[in-house]
């Protein structure tokens, strides 16, 4: 057993909300305190750290809260972290209230503060947090499954109108500039088309085509997932409706997505990303982000991670282009 030097870890959680996140939080607290660690939490990300808003954190802080939605310990973005005197000051705020380890839930951006930390001598590791899954290194990212099934049902229910009415529903699921929750929900809705920057070429003609097409070959609805960095869904409903005469609306489901009681596999995967982040910095790691690739939980160095690209999975998309017929 390795001489355990972390005396208080610090947590945080920082850019935008995903459930699970306070799966994670209970069980990075958890996993300190049965080891002996102090846990303070830094309330509303990088912006609470700099301004010192930091509370200490025992056993009870983390009750009742694995089945909850957003974040206990609030989330912000603070732009200012960018800049190294600011990252400077951050550092000095962490060693000010002893803290020797730091957990950073979050996203690429997120890792990118845990990292500036780290060069400064807080040793820091970072949980992929972010319903996007738009995290290179790691197959899964807390709150994706969450997501995905919450915009799944919304979706489920616009397709019983969009059938009634025999309507084109162009319905815009988040995701940033990645496709993974329009792939997902294009494949668990069975939608007719799935727009995503990863493979739209933006002919709008195709998709005009393809409706009339499949009228004709006896389809009452015609369901588009656009993700959000496609956009323009009312834009694009009009033209549509324009050139097919086919009833067109646009749904944006919007931040619904990023709430609500975790499933069961946001909870596993946040509770083990929590527990493996706290044995790394027992052992001494730092500049580390958890990960889980290949059905394996494992971690990489926070550079190297970041320096890594994603895709969508080819198979699934093609696949979701032969289901659709
Ligand atoms: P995410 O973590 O989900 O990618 P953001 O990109 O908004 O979300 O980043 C969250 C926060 O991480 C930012 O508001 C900022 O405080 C911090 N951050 C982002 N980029 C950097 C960077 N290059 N250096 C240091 N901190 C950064
Ligand atoms: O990263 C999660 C996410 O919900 C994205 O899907 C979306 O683009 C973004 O955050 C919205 O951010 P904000 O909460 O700042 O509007």
């Amino acid at each position: 057993m390795m001489e355990n030097k972390v005396k208080t870890i610090g947590i945080l959680t920082s850019g935008g909300d995903a459930p699970g996140m306070n799966a994670a939080i209970r069980a990075v607290v958890r996993t300190a305190l049965h080891a002996g660690i102090k846990v303070k939490g830094i309330l509303r990300g990088y912006q609470g750290l700099l301004e010192e808003d930091i509370i200490d954190m025992d056993a009870r802080s983390v009750s009742d809260i694995i089945q909850r939605g957003g974040t206990i310990l609030y989330t912000a973005r603070c732009p200012e972290f960018v800049h190294a005197e600011v990252q400077d000051k951050g550092a000095g705020i962490c060693k000010k209230h002893g803290i020797d380890g730091l957990v950073v839930i979050g996203g690429d951006g997120s890792f990118k503060g845990a990292a500036a930390l780290a060069k400064r001598g807080v040793n820091a590791v970072g949980i992929p947090g972010t319903i996007d899954l738009d995290i290179a290194c790691t197959d899964y990212t807390i709150g994706f499954d969450t997501a995905v099934n919450t915009a799944m049902a919304t979706i489920d229910k616009v397709r019983d109108t969009s059938t009634s009415h025999e309507r084109c529903s162009i319905i815009e699921v988040m995701g940033r500039l990645a496709g993974h929750i329009a792939l997902w929900c294009g494949i668990a809705n069975g939608a007719e088309d799935i727009l995503t920057v990863e493979r739209y070429d933006y002919d709008e003609q195709r998709i005009i085509n393809s409706i009339i097409e499949r009228r004709k070959i006896g389809k009452r609805h015609y369901i588009i997932i656009n993700a959000e960095g496609v956009g323009d869904s009312n834009g694009m409903a009009k033209r549509i409706e324009a050139a097919t005469g086919m009833e067109t609306r646009a749904t944006i489901i919007g931040y619904a997505q990023r709430g609500g009681s975790p499933t069961a596999m946001d909870r596993v995967y946040a509770s083990t990303y929590g527990t493996k982040a706290v044995d790394l910095l027992i052992a001494g790691a730092s500049k580390r982000v958890v990960a889980h690739r290949n059905g394996q939980f494992v971690d990489f160095d926070i550079q190297e991670a970041l320096a890594m690209d994603k895709d969508l999975d080819q198979y699934m998309y093609d696949m979701s282009i032969r289901l659709s017929r």
